[in-house]
């Protein structure tokens, strides 16, 4: 059975957080419904794991249409776009694409007439007997995701007439969520147990429900399926993550960007090449958060650790330095 499924939310009354969001697109859904027509395009942006694809879900579910979901790298030429967008059977269906700002320019400006007049324009044929033909498709609403809205080209962006960004969640709201998936996957979890994973969760939901299943295999074997906070303490400790919940890859960049760049700033070619990480998964994945906590900064130069960087790792900034050999 896959519990991943199960544990996502199907409504707006299961998900939790992102309240001034779920405000906008409750009225927004509502005021649809009462003009039958589909909801307006949307693009919503922020780091991974906050739950863009589990919101697609819950819009689609509220306005009681199907969801197709897809991912940008799945459509890499015009034709993967006709295909996706003649498979559409119903009015008003959500096609959900994930990141959007990576669909090549030629399928971008096919989709823009597209989201426009629910018209797809193609070519029949080849060479002299090229034909260009239209093809009327069903009403639709678009969802775009993406970790960059900086990247989504301004043309695409204009099109989605609403635009939302997802925040991290507060250490309450992951308390909530940790409680809800724990009941679902059938494990007891304590107020303390339950407050130590959302602490070391990093404001994301998908962290959370990945950190209780951890937790859960270890209070299965050492303490009758009941999480509390010392089960949970234990198990962060052989998992390697601090109380910021900070992994041992992101205290290996840290120790990079100090020791290897003298506390930069450095670029990120350099970075990802030192860690051997794609540069995307530095920039969408690693980075976003030890920002958030202020461990380190991107400037116009590169990155830079902070003071609060040297502390975390227990080293102090200025080195002291001999003045003359003894
Ligand atoms: N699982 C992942 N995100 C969630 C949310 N926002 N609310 C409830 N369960 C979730």
């Amino acid at each position: 059975m896959n519990e991943f499924k199960e544990i996502r939310p199907t409504t707006f009354n299961e998900y939790i957080g992102q309240e001034d969001l779920k405000r906008n697109l409750k009225i927004a859904i509502e005021a649809a419904l009462r003009r039958r027509e589909p909801l307006e395009h949307s693009l919503f942006y922020g780091p991974p794991g906050l739950g863009k694809t589990t919101l697609a879900a819950v819009i689609a579910n509220e306005m009681g249409v199907n969801i197709i979901v897809t991912a940008a790298p799945a459509i890499s030429q015009k034709k993967d776009l006709a295909a996706l967008l003649t498979s559409i059977e119903e009015n008003g269906s959500v096609i959900f694409i994930d990141e959007i700002h990576r669909l090549p320019k030629a399928v971008e400006e096919m989709l823009y007439a597209a989201m426009e007049d629910f018209t797809l324009h193609i070519m029949i044929g080849e060479g002299a007997g090229a034909r260009p033909i239209s093809i009327r498709l069903p009403m639709f609403t678009l969802i775009g995701a993406t970790t960059r809205a900086g990247k989504v080209s301004p043309p695409l962006r204009d099109r989605f007439g609403m635009i939302f960004r997802l925040d991290y969640y507060k250490t309450g709201d992951l308390i909530k969520i940790i409680r809800r998936t724990a009941n679902i996957i059938n494990v007891e979890v304590t107020k303390d147990g339950a407050k130590l994973i959302a602490e070391r969760a990093k404001g994301t939901p998908r962290i959370a429900n990945k950190l209780l299943k951890r937790v859960r295999d270890f209070a299965q074997i050492h303490s009758n399926n009941r999480i509390n906070g010392e089960i949970a303490l234990r198990a962060f400790r052989n998992l390697g993550i601090d109380e910021l919940g900070l992994s041992k890859e992101d205290r290996e960049y840290l120790i990079m960007l100090i020791k290897k760049f003298e506390g930069g700033p450095v670029g990120i070619d350099s970075i990802s090449t030192a860690l051997n990480e794609e540069k995307d998964t530095v920039e969408d994945v690693i980075e976003p958060y030890l920002i958030r906590i202020g461990l380190i900064k991107r400037t116009k130069k590169g990155r830079v650790a902070t003071g609060n960087s040297y502390r975390y790792l227990g080293l102090t900034k200025t080195p002291q330095r001999k003045l003359f050999d003894e």
